[in-house]
């Protein structure tokens, strides 16, 4: 079964306690258990993981380049500031998918850029923790639809 990153950047840990009307209620622990059941459906396995440091998400970007078929990545604030990342999305042979739980179109305007977005192959945001399944069912369709 091919391998997805879904990766997890800053204070993505606290989600269920942080900014809940913004965020939701579910931990990121339900959106791993989410993410690991759809990933059963569509023949996938997901590898989920998060971390508060740019440099570390780099590495699995670079780590997911070479055992991976595809990255869906909510970077959290480092999509609206890292030059690192998209250079990372530009240097792996694999789509990256970004997502966000909120429409960052409809919040402050710093949330509205993404260095990511011109990097990835495409932007899922607005739908809650239903965003990961969106990711990874388009991670799917890209997967069957490039062999
Ligand atoms: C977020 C949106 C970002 O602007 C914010 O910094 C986050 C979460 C989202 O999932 O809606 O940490 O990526």
């Amino acid at each position: 079964m091919p391998t997805i990153f879904v990766l997890n950047g800053p204070n993505l840990n606290m989600l269920g306690k942080r900014e809940p009307g913004i965020y939701g209620g579910q931990t990121l622990a339900d959106i791993e258990t989410m993410c690991v059941e759809e990933g059963h459906k569509l023949g996938l396995t997901v590898d989920f993981r998060q971390t508060n440091h740019e440099g570390v998400l780099v590495d699995w970007f670079h780590e997911a380049g070479s055992s991976a078929a595809g990255i869906a990545v909510n970077a959290g604030a480092y999509t609206h500031t890292s030059i690192a990342l998209h250079d990372a999305t530009r240097a792996i042979g694999i789509p990256v998918v970004e997502l966000h739980l909120s429409n960052v179109h409809a919040r402050e305007e710093f949330r509205h850029k993404s260095m990511l977005a011109p990097a990835a192959k495409g932007v899922i945001c607005g739908f809650g923790a239903h965003s990961y399944i969106l990711a990874l069912n388009a991670l799917s369709t890209l997967l069957h639809t490039s062999k």
